[in-house]
């Protein structure tokens, strides 16, 4: 395995692409092979460049190679170490697993299709009416059918003005400035790397020399910052999973209240607060994993279909000989 030549310490943060990441680091296998190998101030990286290799790694391999990569800054000191996503392994992922499996398994696809096709004419109609805007079309239908399917929450129809979207999309915007790579001393020079077995309650033990500066010290604005995004976080997991829980008292459904009518049952009683705190994050990583990936399909197929005027062709007339054919 090779890689760009690294500095001592900082690594090869010269080398590492900021932008355009994806086509960036795929044109490095012209000179480094399929599997390539850096470092960050201490932060490793190790770049699959090959589609064999990924499914080697991840998936023939996946019980050993399960693991995510500790994240101070983003997991620990914003908190997304409770979201699904960022989840370290064990027995608290397996089970946020085993519940969203319960409401997202392929036998329960035709429960959506009601909702799918919903949001499908609502974006065919906004695309219709204002094509130019299509971005913020797409992002507003794959929130509603996740904000639906989670929370049972209809978003708001005027762009920008839905309060759980627009915390949604600050969300990721810090997301995104939080797991920046090299972005953050915290992450360079963390103290100890083992993953706590359960993070309910958080257990303390997981510090970083930097993590432990006041907010008062010059230089610690990283901890005003991250305290600040952490605030914006939990706001995101709990207030819609707190509407979930009232709607749910008049009936309406979604995986919110399936998911606590199932636990209550099992358990003979309300859920407690570790129960509720635990759900939270599992509910919100519908939202976080079904809207972002939904946008980028989406996207990258308008795009493919404005470059290539004659697959949209061809792919229209397929359509029309089955949607029109008696
Ligand atoms: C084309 C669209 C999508 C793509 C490419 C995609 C891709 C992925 C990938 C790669 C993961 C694994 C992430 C990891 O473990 O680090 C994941 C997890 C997840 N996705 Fe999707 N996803 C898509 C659509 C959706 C939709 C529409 C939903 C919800 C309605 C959804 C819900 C989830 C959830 C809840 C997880 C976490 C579950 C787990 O870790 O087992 N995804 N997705």
């Amino acid at each position: 395995m090779q890689g760009p030549r690294p500095l001592p310490l900082a690594g090869n943060i010269f080398q590492f692409p900021r932008r355009n990441i994806a086509a960036s680091l795929a044109s490095l296998s012209d000179t480094y092979g399929k599997m390539i190998y850096m470092h960050i101030f201490g932060r490793e990286f190790l770049i699959l460049n090959s589609a064999e290799d990924a499914f080697e790694l991840f998936d023939r391999r996946g019980s050993r190679y399960s693991d995510r990569p500790r994240s101070v800054m983003a997991g620990e000191l914003v908190g997304k170490n409770h979201a699904v996503l960022f989840h370290p392994y064990g027995e608290d992922l397996k089970k946020h697993r085993r519940l969203l499996h319960t409401a997202l398994e392929s036998r329960r696809q035709a429960e959506y299709w009601e909702l799918q096709y919903t949001v499908s004419y609502k974006l065919l109609a906004a695309l219709l009416k204002t094509p130019d805007d299509f971005m913020a079309h797409l992002k507003r239908s794959a929130g509603a059918f996740t904000m639906r399917l989670a929370y049972g929450y209809d978003v708001s129809d005027g762009p920008g003005e839905d309060h759980f979207v627009t915390l949604a999309e600050e969300l990721a915007r810090l997301t995104a400035k939080a797991t920046k790579p090299g972005r953050w001393l915290v992450d360079s020079f963390p103290i100890r790397a083992s993953h706590p077995v359960s993070l309910y309650p958080p257990l303390q033990s997981r510090q970083s020399a930097v993590q432990h500066v006041p907010t008062w010290f010059p230089g610690a604005g990283f901890k005003i910052w991250a305290l600040n995004a952490r605030r914006i976080t939990n706001e995101f997991a709990a207030a819609p999973y707190l509407y979930a829980k009232k709607a749910a008292a008049s009936g309406a459904r979604s995986f919110v209240s399936d998911t606590v009518g199932c636990m209550e049952t099992e358990l003979g009683r309300p859920l407690g607060t570790r129960e509720d705190e635990f759900l939270k994050w599992t509910s919100a990583s519908i939202y976080s994993g079904g809207t972002d990936t939904s946008v980028a399909i989406n996207s990258s197929f308008i795009l493919l279909m404005a470059l290539y005027p004659d697959a949209q062709r061809r792919a229209q007339a397929e359509l029309d000989s089955v949607c029109w054919s008696k």
